[in-house]
């Protein structure tokens, strides 16, 4: 059977862009045809400058949002990475596989330690590092697919560098992974500035919707997104970013192609209107699951527990078998 393996980290509440780009293929489609293991990957949100109760809170909802999103823990395995020491363990093989000028080629390295030093601050070692954590991740599960959003294909393909490296080297060890994009909405604009992805961990948040926004908020924030100032309806990205987000969107909502959508639109109001009640409709039943489960902190607990427990046995005999290959002595 086919094994997927997909993980969000907790550095900030989630966003439209982790629904539409990741979970949602997660939900509908992946947990239903395959063996599937998704991932809370906390050790994650500690490569960059944190808040301990902040990131225990963020773990927590959002294994909620997993549930409240509709993944199913008797089709799907749900788990916090921190419970499985098998992730920290393989990283570091992983780290004498890659070499450091890998790990610095990684956009999201040279955004993110870019970003870091111009406000004054120091960059994690671990920030740097990143890549080899998310392929253990995923290479010690065998996955076969992980499903992610545009910004994550990167990093799955050094995963596949990786794998295949440490197979020629060692030999056979690690199913060679590939990425799954969504076909539509694989990188969800900010709605302010629609030429940089919405990311849960901008500090300006007018331009992103929040799964767990009020409709009266997702509204507003949609009638405000930024377009440009023509008010012809056309999809094409690069010319009209912000009007292609908008389609994009409700394609996403509504299961059509943004090219079709455009011709139906002759204004932007009309455009956001719909957009917006879309959303708005698609994030209800999940908010309203949510509300139910917070009342309900039992449930989520029990979930991840075993879920853990299930990822260990799953991820422990690659991982084993990743040392000997390796040339580790094995314990006696
Ligand atoms: P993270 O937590 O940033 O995002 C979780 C998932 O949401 C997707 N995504 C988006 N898709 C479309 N539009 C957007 N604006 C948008 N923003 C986020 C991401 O592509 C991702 O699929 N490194 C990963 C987490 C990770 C992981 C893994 C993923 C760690 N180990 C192993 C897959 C397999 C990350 O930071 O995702």
């Amino acid at each position: 059977t086919t094994r997927i393996f997909s993980g969000v980290k907790p550095t900030g509440h989630l966003t439209l862009g982790n629904y539409l780009g990741a979970i949602r293929q997660w939900v509908e489609s992946d947990q239903h045809r395959a063996e599937a293991l998704f991932c809370v990957v906390d050790l994650h949100a500690l490569t960059v400058d944190h808040d301990p109760a902040r990131v225990r809170r963020l773990s927590r909802q959002t294994a909620t949002l997993f549930l409240a999103a509709g993944l199913d823990p008797e089709l799907c395995t749900l788990f916090v990475q921190s419970h499985v020491d098998e992730h920290t363990r393989l990283s570091y093989l992983l780290e004498c596989t890659a070499t450091d000028g890998e790990m610095r080629r990684m956009i999201q390295y040279k955004e993110k330690s870019v970003r870091e030093r111009s406000t004054g601050g120091s960059v994690r070692l671990s920030l740097l590092t990143y890549p080899a954590l998310m392929a253990a991740d995923i290479l010690a599960y065998g996955a076969d697919e992980v499903p992610v959003g545009d910004d994550q294909a990167q990093h799955v393909e050094l995963t596949r560098d990786l794998a295949v490296r440490f197979n020629q080297r060692y030999g056979h060890t690690f199913t060679v992974p590939r990425a799954v994009l969504p076909e539509v909405a694989s990188r969800v604009m900010d709605l302010q500035d629609p030429t940089s992805k919405m990311g849960k961990s901008h500090a300006e948040t007018s331009g992103i919707v929040y799964l767990l926004d009020e409709p009266e908020v997702v509204r507003k924030k949609i009638m405000r997104a930024v377009t440009d100032s023509g008010s012809d309806v056309v999809y094409d990205r690069e010319a009209h970013p912000g009007v292609a987000n908008l389609l994009e969107l409700l394609a996403s909502c509504t299961g059509d192609k943004p090219a079709v959508l455009a011709e139906q639109y002759s204004s932007y109001g009309a455009l956001k209107r719909d957009t917006a009640e879309a959303v708005v409709e698609l994030l209800r039943p999940v908010q309203a699951r949510h509300a139910e489960l917070c009342a309900d902190p039992g449930t989520v607990d029990a979930v991840l527990r075993t879920g853990a427990e299930r990822a260990r046995a799953l991820a422990r005999p690659t991982v084993d078998a990743a040392y000997r290959a390796i040339g580790l002595l094995p314990a006696a």
